[in-house]
This record gives structure tokens, sequence and C-alpha cells, in this order.
């Protein structure tokens, strides 16, 4: 769904970014673009669990303008204070007034439990452990992000990685379904109200990830693996950095409305 033009995102300037999901695919990719734009004196903060992975994100952002940090965290545990903290420290010699952008990339997700068929949930603890990474922290973490950038608000860009399964259902994905459309009205709520930060939901179109694979043999739904199975076999799975490059053509453009869903293929 292609919106109406909104003010571009410089980043040219001393920028501020929190990543995460940053050890692999497409959040790696999003990192990598990015680090190519950040202007002096800029700084990435990259989250995920596997450090290793997130040391590796690092080297390729390198560049001498951007100081960048990472932390290994588990984003379906970490509390609110934990998450203030990580962020916070990663400010320690910044004035956070220097920032001319704040920018928060909420690219964390997962696909819960596919093995299930969507007539036969009924677990409410593995539901509500889904929501709590997909949902419920992703808000946390965004609330501590806004705690932190308060006297900058107005330089506030928040991009939501979203899913076209956020819009349209997808047999045998109802967890991630049901999770990304409340992932992205609550950005779009965000946005309604704070008509000052440019929020952005983003969709990256079928990208070839872990994500794939794992659909590819966790599903019990035919119908999903049919529709996967003809991604790949077509060729049709997109390279992670050719949506990356996408998505920061979208921020540096602005042609997205407050809290607007973008796709990858809108205007390709
Ligand atoms: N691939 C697609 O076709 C596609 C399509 C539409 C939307 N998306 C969305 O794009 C985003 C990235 O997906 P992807 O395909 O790049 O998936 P991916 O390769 O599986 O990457 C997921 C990222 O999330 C991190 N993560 C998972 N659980 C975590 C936890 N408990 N705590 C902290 N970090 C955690 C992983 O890092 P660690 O394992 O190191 O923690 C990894 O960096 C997701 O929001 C996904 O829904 C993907």
């Amino acid at each position: 769904m292609a919106t109406s033009a909104s003010s571009i995102v410089d980043l040219s300037g001393a920028t501020y970014c929190v990543l995460t999901g940053a050890s692999q695919g497409i959040g790696r990719a999003i990192a990598v673009e990015l680090s190519k734009y950040l202007g002096p004196k800029s700084l990435m903060l990259l989250l995920a669990r596997n450090k290793v992975e997130l040391a590796k994100t690092a080297e390729l952002c390198k560049s001498p303008n951007i100081k960048i940090v990472y932390e290994s965290m588990d984003l379906s545990k970490a509390s609110g204070p934990e998450m203030f903290d990580v962020i916070k420290r990663s400010t320690e010699g910044y004035k956070v007034s220097d920032f001319a952008t704040t920018v928060i990339f909420h690219n964390v997700g997962s696909l819960g439990n596919l093995s299930v068929e969507t007539e036969r949930m009924e677990d409410v603890e593995e539901m509500r452990q889904y929501y709590d990474l997909n949902v419920f922290n992703v808000i946390k973490l965004n609330t501590q992000f806004l705690k932190v950038f308060e006297e900058i608000e107005d330089r506030v860009v928040i991009v939501n990685v979203t899913s076209l399964c956020a819009i349209k259902p997808m047999s045998g994905m109802a967890s991630y379904c049901s999770g990304k459309a409340a992932r992205e009205m609550y950005f779009k709520v965000l946005a309604e109200e704070k008509k000052h930060m440019r929020v952005l939901n983003y969709s990256p179109g079928p990208v070839e990830t872990s994500m794939i694979d794992y659909v590819l043999a966790e599903t019990v739904n035919a119908n999903l693996r049919d529709v996967f199975m003809s991604f790949k076999s077509q060729g049709a799975l997109l390279k992670p950095e050719i949506t990356a490059k996408k998505c920061l053509k979208v921020l540096q453009q602005g042609k997205f409305s407050p809290g607007g869903h973008v796709d990858y293929f809108d205007d390709e």
C-alpha cells in the first residue's frame, strides 16, 4: 500500500540507531546498508542473542563515521530497565541532544510453533511467549527508546519491520499474522498520536533468510508449504541486501505517511 510523501529522513548528520535482530538476515542487511549513509559522530547499537554473529555484523558496518556497539540480549525476556540501560549505556560520552536524528529498527521477529493447526491452538503459555517477543517486548523496547530520547522527540524515526501477513491472512501462520497485525497497529496508533515522529511500517517481501527454511521444516500446513516451495523453486525470494536497500530508500525519500505500511513491491 503506497502512501503519500512525508518529510525525508536525513541520516547524513550525527545519527543514533538501534537495530534489533541484527545478527543475521534482514537485520544484518539493514545495518550494513544503513552504515553507508550515517554521518560523522553516528552511533549504532546492534541487538540480538548471538554475540558472535553480532560481531560479524559490526565488522561489516565498520565506518570512520560510526561507533558500533553490540550487546547480546534475549528480547523475549529482557525487562524494561534492562532495555533502558542498554540504550542509555550506548550513549555514554555523547549528548543526546547532539544527535540530529535517532532511529529504531524493530526488526526482531519469529514465526512461533508452526506444527499446530490453527483450529487446535490452545497452549496459552506458548502463545504468550510468542507475543512477548514479537509484540509486548517490541512495544516495551520502543518505550525505553522514547524515554532515552525524550528531549529530541521531534527527531525520532521508528521503523517497524512488518509483513504482508500483518494485513493479509496466510494459512498456517495464525501467531505470525496476528502478532504482526497487533504490532503494526500499535505503531499506527503511536504515529497518530505523535505527529512529529516519523513512523514507518516496512514490509520486506519474501526474503531468503533462515525464516524461510524454518517454515519449510516446521509447517504442518500444506498450503503454506506450497507457497514457500514455489517462492524457492521460482527464485522469487529477495536477497536481504535488496530489500534493505529499498527500506533505506523509502526512509530517505520520505515516501510514507505517518504509520504507513509500505511494501517492498510498492513502486517496484
Ligand atoms: N524473511 C522473510 O521472508 C520476511 C518477510 C516478511 C517479514 N519478515 C520480518 O523481517 C524480520 C527479520 O526476519 P528475518 O527473515 O531476517 O529472520 P531471521 O533470519 O530469523 O532473523 C531473526 C533475527 O531476530 C533475532 N531474534 C530472534 N529471537 C530473538 C530473541 N529472543 N532475542 C533477541 N533477538 C532475537 C535473531 O537473532 P538471534 O538468534 O541471534 O537472537 C535474528 O537476528 C522479522 O521481523 C520478520 O518477521 C521476514
